[in-house]
């Protein structure tokens, strides 16, 4: 058991990294945490506003990419948990190179700011597309990384780099590799609060191609405190942990779900043009973090009925970032669909 007392969590006002900041506050109050975090699009103050000038908790805002202001922070700490990265699939089919900045080379300097300062863990918030398209059985920690999206190489590219630090000059690195997260203050570009928001709303719910893809959607709680236990429990010899549940539920099936719960039409499912590149099935071995301790507690009808409701309840959240910039996207990304009053 790991004591850690400061911690940095970069990326901390995203979706994932500030339900484990809300977790950590709960579950260890006594460590001090700073949130570093860039703010772009999907980062958001709103998901962090409840523990401003909390004791022990300070938000700096700025760029893991910027190796002057990460040095000066990892000087007062003694971890680091890296959420920070450009994360979505198809923002990376239309603008790569930011993904390349923040997700490799933002991840380097995050490295080598922990090596200088001798930090006691350094953790990688990965994913499981690192290991690409997997059409049969279950990807385990040990697999090569076939990675097929500019999204997932660079997150296999800040993995690499990671590893080289921790084997040329022994970076204490541990790796988690979760699988497709959802809950409370996903940023609604990715499936689920996609299809959230547009049946709020009546719009045509998209799904690619035939809706066949294979995701394993673990809740982000659960997500949370498996890296929580990670970062405190994990062994540094076993180094790479895969996160998920073991369910595997394709497109059409979570959108007719979110359709039953909220009472609405399936004619509201859209089949659009397929992503370039689509994977269509990711599947992880659980064995390394089950073995850790650590099992979802949150089934997937459970926590997509809960998600449901949180986006009913919160449109106060997600309704001012379905603005401007969105709809350009959204017009990009779906081609035809479009806001209706567009
Ligand atoms: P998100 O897009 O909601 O949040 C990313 C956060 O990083 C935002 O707050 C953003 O402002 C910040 N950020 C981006 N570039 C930055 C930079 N250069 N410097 C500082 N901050 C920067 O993402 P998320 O869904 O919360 O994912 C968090 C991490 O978990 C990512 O590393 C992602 O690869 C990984 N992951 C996500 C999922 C998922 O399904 N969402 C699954 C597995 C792993
Ligand atoms: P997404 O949430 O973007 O995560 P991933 O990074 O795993 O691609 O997409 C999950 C799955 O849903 C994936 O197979 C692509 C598909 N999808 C749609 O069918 N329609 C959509 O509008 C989106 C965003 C995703």
């Amino acid at each position: 058991m790991r004591s850690l007392k400061r911690l940095l969590v970069a990326g901390g006002a995203g979706f994932i990294g500030s339900n484990f900041v809300r977790l950590l506050r709960k579950n260890r109050p006594e460590v001090e945490i700073t949130v570093l975090d860039k703010l772009t699009y999907a980062g958001n103050p709103a998901n962090l506003a409840e523990f401003e000038g909390g004791r022990g908790y300070r938000f700096v805002h700025g760029d893991i990419c910027d190796s002057q202001l990460v040095d000066s922070i990892a000087a007062g700490v003694e971890a680091i948990v890296n959420f920070a990265a450009e994360t979505h699939v198809d923002r990376s089919l239309m603008e790569p190179l930011a993904f390349i900045d923040t997700d490799v080379r933002g991840t380097a300097i995050l490295c080598e700011a922990a090596r200088k300062h001798a930090h006691e863990i350094f953790l990688l918030v990965s994913t499981d597309e690192v290991y690409g398209e997997v059409l049969d059985g279950r990807s385990r920690e040990e697999d090569a990384l076939k990675p097929r999206s500019p999204y997932s190489a660079s997150k296999a590219g800040g993995e690499h780099i990671a590893r080289a630090y921790a084997a040329s000059f022994g970076l204490p690195l541990l790796v988690t590799r979760g699988s497709n997260t959802f809950g409370p203050y996903q940023y609604p570009e990715k499936l689920i609060p996609v299809l959230i928001t547009n049946a709020i709303d009546g719009l045509p719910l998209p799904l690619y191609n035939d809706g066949s893809a294979v995701r394993d959607y673990v809740h982000v709680e659960d997500h949370c405190r498996a890296i929580d236990l990670v970062l405190h429990n994990a062994p540094l010899s076993d180094g790479v942990y895969n996160i998920g549940t073991g369910v595997e539920t394709n497109g059409k099936q979570v959108a007719n779900a979110v359709l039953e719960i909220m009472g609405k039409p399936k004619s509201l499912i859209e089949y659009v043009a397929d992503r370039p590149g689509h994977d269509y099935r990711y599947a992880v071995d659980i064995t390394r973090i089950t073995e850790l301790g650590w099992e979802p507690q949150v089934t997937f009808p459970e926590g997509l009925e809960s998600t449901v409701r949180w986006y009913v309840d919160h449109q106060d959240w997600w309704r001012p970032l379905r603005s401007g910039e969105y709809w350009e996207y959204y017009k990009r990304n779906y081609r035809a669909l479009t806001k209706p009053s567009a």
